[in-house]
């Protein structure tokens, strides 16, 4: 029976090519054992019983029930970094348009295309757009993960003195980070020395309106706000305020909604950053080679609410994933059950993230019917698949 995937949102096809014959894209969700998913936002869907895995082809994972899902045994992914290089160089052309007023100046162009002498008129109006260069200004940066190096490299090498706050900070991201990057530990450090500061940190509860009054208080007068995080990290009464008096001189936003629009002193663009053919590739293979990798060997990369696990392709003659609260012994009572039957188990991988837990067992023995009924009828146990 071929595994039913259904798109909430257009997915790029180059993505949807990589799914073999052994699964089938379905308008049906009530069917879907796979979702793939880009900013639809999910919180209000009924998810069907038959649903195994959800991803998101891109980096925020705001628009769905995370919680929910791990409780119904549903495995959520998300795509990091497959889309950090198209949204990394929009943050980069933001901050020229934050420096110059170029929008203005293209407009005047178009608003001036009948006039003749226009090459005389603009060297006149020219100055109603001149700023100034982000060479050598200071830019900081909240957030240094997959988006965020990339930024501080190409800040960098455009002549800027970049700064960066990151307490969770990978290994992985500092050893590509440029070495020039000086970090400090708090982001109030950033507020008070930066001209521009960028952020590039998911939304939380302990995120969301953490650019507030109190922030903008700290910062340096006529700084630079540049968010292509999301809308919400801003409480958007304060920052109007704060743009109001220049104490913000500038703020480039990715997300319209019916305040940033009206804001002063705001560019507002249509949530653009990764919608680059390159980032749409990247972000539709990646999740669709996450959701195979799960489906086929049970195994979960870059997944935002159960464990990364990763047990390879499974060479014994059966294995069973089990999706399960990561409470007290339930490696002892799994064991004890093939044991039971005295079936022996190969190879166990077992991780646990916060509440949920997941286990990879291989065994010798592919009749496994007995044994599943029993699994999923023990207390903590959230879903049981037999991948082979
Ligand atoms: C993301 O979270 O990856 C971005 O907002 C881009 C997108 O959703 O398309």
């Amino acid at each position: 029976m071929s595994v039913k995937v259904n798109c909430l949102n257009p997915i790029a096809e180059c993505g949807l090519e990589m799914l073999t014959d052994q699964y089938e894209i379905t308008d049906n969700l009530d069917q879907a054992q796979a979702i793939l998913v880009r900013s639809a936002v999910m919180h209000d869907l009924d998810l069907p019983e038959s649903l195994l895995a959800v991803a998101r082809a891109g980096a925020g994972v705001n628009n769905i029930p995370l919680e929910k899902c791990a409780d119904k045994g549903i495995v959520v992914f998300n795509t990091p970094g497959a889309n950090a290089n198209g949204v990394k160089e929009l943050v980069i052309a933001s901050m020229l348009l934050a420096a110059r007023d170029i929008t203005g100046g293209i407009q005047w162009c178009k608003d001036n295309k009948g006039d003749e002498n226009i090459a005389k008129s603009a060297e006149k109006a020219k100055k109603a757009f001149a700023g100034t260069e982000i060479k050598g200004k200071k830019l900081g940066i909240i957030g240094l993960g997959a988006i965020g190096v990339l930024v501080a490299n190409a800040a960098n090498r455009l002549g800027m003195d970049v700064y960066g706050c990151d307490p969770y900070l990978s290994v992985e991201h500092a050893l590509n980070m440029s070495r020039d990057v000086t970090m400090v530990k708090t982001n109030e450090d950033l507020f008070e020395m930066c001209d521009y500061l960028t952020v590039h940190v998911p939304l939380l509860d302990s995120t969301k309106g953490m650019f507030n009054k109190d922030a903008f208080d700290k910062m340096k007068d006529g700084v630079v706000l540049l968010n292509f995080s999301r809308d919400t990290l801003v409480n958007e009464e304060d920052l109007k305020a704060a743009l109001e008096s220049g104490k913000v001189g500038k703020y480039v936003v990715d997300f319209p909604n019916p305040t940033t629009v009206n804001l002063p002193n705001t560019i507002v663009t249509p949530h653009l950053g990764a919608s680059t053919q390159e980032s749409e590739d990247n972000c539709a293979k990646m999740a669709v080679s996450e959701i195979r990798e799960f489906i086929e060997n049970g195994n979960i990369k870059n997944s935002v609410n159960y464990p990364n696990v990763d047990a390879g392709v499974c060479t014994t003659d059966g294995r069973i994933a089990i999706a399960h609260k990561n409470v007290p012994n339930m490696l002892t009572r799994f064991t004890a059950l093939f044991a039971k039957d005295n079936v022996n188990i190969e190879n166990m991988v077992n991780k646990s993230r916060g509440d949920y837990a997941y286990t990879i067992l291989d065994i010798c023995s592919d009749s496994t019917d007995v044994v599943v009924k029993e699994l999923e009828a023990m207390d903590g146990v959230i879903r049981v698949r037999v991948i082979k």
